[in-house]
């Protein structure tokens, strides 16, 4: 289990406090599981984590295998919760920089459809100049400009490439089961499709195709997610503060009616920047309306206590920290030794680089508690393809319960929904005028 401590808040909250919302959180909890609060067309996340291999889940295996035997590159269209999820778990497990040197047997992976900017169009189709690539489009609605654009635009490339028919084989669609533009393409098309459950929203959709087929192609096993999922369900299921799920969503709750408005997530690794920014995407659109939420941001350490940290540690008092950690590698780097020593760093010869990033760590933690900010801590234990389908469910499950806590429907997005009407208006989509 990841294990959350919080005696790094005592000097913001109480214990009584902690007691006091002990109930509320016991109501969330059941909101949840009973599927009578807010929301509940949408709890289909929580039926996800499966023990057997499911059909849907033998077919992502096979197409993964023949992606990674014909293509170079596989480009994953999506945007928000189509795309955040698979590449943090990318990410995290492989580092951010895995696509160097790449190539068929264990393609590269790029994503596309998140963005409008033309520059970022130039520097994708530069990098598929020569390659072979096959396309993974991502949309439950189907209708979202961004990788509307990015699939006609793919498309085209893809059957300039290799023809109508040779492209139709290189195309998957991870779409809404019944409905929506993309699912009707696909089935036009003849495309081979994967399916976004109609009660799972984007942002909690990892544990599908959305998340496992872009997993399987980087060749991260489905079912070793699906058992860390597993066993967090049933872990994380506990009614009392022994469930670090509870302790998390009560202690972020406490500290926000306390007018600590923002949470900071730290981690001390730099493959946990896509983590933070699916993180941030399930926090940000879950618990940010009706006027509430607390407003997730993210840092890197060390690299950010060299600009954020100064903040952290001196500026507004308005903010909170949480500290995510995972075990080291189990490969130690050893610091060596320099006879001449003048960046006088011998005192360190011999020590393992991960000792080093302990000391910043626990220095970092006591600064900033003595600057007065409040820190929860989470030590997540080993990193591998088990501990992704635990961290998701942690997370989804502590969202969920916290944004019920707050009061707020965990699962609409209807300032997203403005955005997207907005646009459609101003570019003259027809039916969208007014
Ligand atoms: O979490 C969400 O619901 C959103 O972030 C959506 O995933 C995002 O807007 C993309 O929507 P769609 O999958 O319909 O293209």
């Amino acid at each position: 289990m990841i294990e959350v401590d919080i005696s790094n808040i005592w000097g913001e909250v109480s214990l009584p406090d902690l007691l006091a919302i002990e109930k509320e959180v016991f109501d969330a909890h059941m909101k949840l599981t009973d599927r009578n609060g807010e929301g509940n067309d949408f709890l289909g996340w929580l039926d996800l984590p499966v023990e057997e291999e499911t059909e849907e889940i033998r077919r992502i295996r096979t197409a993964a295998k023949r992606i990674r035997e014909t293509s170079d590159v596989f480009v994953v269209v999506g945007i928000g919760g189509s795309y955040l999820g698979p590449r943090a778990a990318i990410e995290l497990l492989q580092g951010a920089n895995r696509n160097f040197g790449k190539g068929k047997g264990d393609p590269a992976i790029f994503y596309a459809g998140n963005t409008l900017s033309t520059r970022a169009w130039h520097e994708l189709t530069k990098l598929l100049e020569g390659k072979d690539f096959s396309l993974c489009l991502i949309s439950k609605s189907g209708t979202t400009t961004e990788p509307a654009i990015a699939t006609r635009a793919l498309r085209f490339l893809l059957e300039r490439k290799y023809g109508t028919e040779g492209a139709k084989k290189r195309i998957y669609a991870i779409t809404d089961p019944v409905k929506g533009a993309l699912r009707q393409m696909a089935e036009e098309e003849g495309w081979e499709t994967f399916r976004i459950p109609q009660d799972v929203g984007g942002r909690y959709s990892v544990l599908t195709a959305v998340g496992l087929l872009p997993m399987a192609v980087a060749g991260i096993d489905p079912m070793e997610v699906m058992a860390g999922a597993v066993q967090a369900k049933a872990d994380y299921d506990l009614r009392s503060f022994e469930n670090p799920v509870w302790l998390y969503t009560a202690t972020r709750n406490l500290l926000y009616r306390n007018g600590k408005a923002i949470e900071l997530l730290a981690s001390f690794e730099p493959g946990c920047k896509m983590l933070g920014a699916w993180w941030q995407q399930l926090f940000g659109e879950s618990e940010g309306k009706d006027g509430k939420g607390i407003f997730p941001a993210t840092a890197e350490f060390t690299a950010d206590l060299h600009s954020l940290g100064q903040l952290v540690q001196q500026g507004s008092r308005n903010l909170f920290e949480t500290m995510l950690r995972f075990d080291g590698p189990e490969t130690p780097v050893l610091i060596g030794a320099d006879y001449k020593n003048l960046d006088d760093l011998n005192y360190l010869q011999g020590k393992q680089l991960d000792f080093v990033d302990e000391q910043a760590y626990r220095g970092t933690l006591a600064a900033h508690a003595d600057g007065g900010i409040p820190v929860i801590t989470m030590e997540a234990g080993k990193l591998d393809a088990a501990k992704l389908g635990e961290v998701f469910y942690f997370f989804e499950l502590s969202c969920a319960i916290s944004a019920y806590i707050l009061g707020v429907n965990p699962f609409n997005q209807p300032g997203v929904e403005d955005y997207k009407r907005n646009m459609f208006s101003l570019l003259g989509k027809p039916g969208y005028e007014s």
